[in-house]
């Protein structure tokens, strides 16, 4: 087999064995044939791409609450236009700024779109690496694409708290599939293997689970909360929002007391492991102030903010802790000879 020789190819350092064995990870090309890299002078635009989707699917979760806090959740009274008969806001005697605001948060949708399309191009045709990796590049923009929709149903559906909590939790999802894409992409092919014993593992797995249970109570309290993103529907789930928030906080001790116990059980593991287990526990101390602070406070829209921006990146924090737990080797190493996949 020759190899072209205006091709950047890539040798791995370790066999894309996993996923090659359960016959999901071949990257060879039809026939076995190679391929010469048309995007290879764009290779070292995946990680800047995909840092830029990690911070821009926080950012989202962000200005969304923007939407929210400032109640201008039908800024824009329909959808896909932002008025009838007109796509963009516009100046006229009756606008408010509601309607600027929420129109923000659909252009960075665009913005985020192009970002997860950039992804999508350059992840899906490194096919210097296995097919699982080159999958996960086009969940950002099916992400996008399902909150397009699902945004849209909340302004058709007037702001319906299941809908808007299920904006917020796909967000909290496509989050932690954005820092697994970037962690992927900087990392080799090789099956993934354990840096830490299995009942520590088992742990990082429970935190897991158990930020997925904050994130869920969280989403329901706000939902009880007076923050429903528009002033006029001041009252969403009718549960009791005081209990409610007693429920998220005790979840959130029980993830504190899971991470302490991780904490001292990798103090003797790599410095990576042990980085990002201290870095989790700072941002969870540094959100769970901001929750006891804007419950005693009254729910200052402020405050409120910096609570979603902390649970994104408690989100993306706990991502990390769990994917720091293995490892697939090094990454494969730039050459300017071509290397049939696999080989
Ligand atoms: C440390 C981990 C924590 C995480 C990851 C977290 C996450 C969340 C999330 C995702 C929401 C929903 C945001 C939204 O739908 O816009 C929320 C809301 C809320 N959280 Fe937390 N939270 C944490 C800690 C706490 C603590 C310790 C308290 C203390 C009581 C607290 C009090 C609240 C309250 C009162 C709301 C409702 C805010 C509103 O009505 O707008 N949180 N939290």
């Amino acid at each position: 087999m020759t190899a072209c020789p205006d091709t950047v190819g890539r040798v791995s350092t370790t066999p894309p064995a996993r996923d090659t064995a359960i016959g999901i990870g071949t990257d060879t090309t039809a026939g076995g044939a190679e391929h010469p890299d048309r995007l290879a002078r764009w290779r070292r635009w995946t990680k800047p791409v995909l840092v830029a989707n990690l911070v821009a699917q926080i950012g989202i979760i962000v200005t969304g609450g923007a939407v929210r806090l400032t109640g201008s959740g039908l800024g824009c009274s329909t959808w896909p236009q932002c008025e009838p008969g007109q796509f963009t806001a516009q100046f006229h005697p009756e606008t408010t700024y509601h309607q600027f605001v929420e129109f923000g948060n659909r252009t960075l949708t665009g913005v985020l779109s192009v970002i997860a399309i950039a992804a999508l191009v350059l992840v899906w045709t490194d096919r210097s690496r296995v097919l699982s990796y080159r999958v996960l590049g086009a969940v950002p923009l099916l992400g996008v694409a399902a909150q397009a929709v699902i945004g849209g149903v909340i302004v058709l559906l007037h702001l319906h708290p299941g809908w808007v909590s299920l904006h917020f939790v796909v967000s909290a999802a496509l989050v932690a599939v954005s820092l697994l894409l970037l962690h992927r992409s900087g990392e080799g092919d090789g099956p993934p293997v354990p840096t830490v014993d299995v009942p520590t593992r088992t742990l990082a797995w429970v935190l897991g689970g158990l930020t997925a249970v904050v994130v869920v109570l969280g989403v329901i309290t706000t939902g009880a909360g007076p923050h429903s993103g528009d002033s006029e529907v001041g009252y969403r789930l009718a549960v009791d929002p005081a209990l409610m928030s007693k429920l998220h906080a005790w979840s959130v001790w029980a993830f504190v007391a899971v991470l302490v116990v991780y904490l001292v059980r990798v103090r003797s593991a790599s410095e990576t492991v042990r980085r990002a287990a201290w870095l989790l526990l700072a941002i969870t101390l540094a959100q769970g102030a901001i929750g006891y602070v804007q419950y005693f406070t009254g729910l200052p829209a402020l405050l409120v903010g910096l609570h979603m921006l902390g649970s994104a990146l408690l989100v993306a924090g706990t991502t990390r802790v769990v994917l720091t737990t293995r490892t697939r080797g090094a990454l494969e190493v730039p050459t300017t000879a071509t290397v049939a996949p696999g080989a």
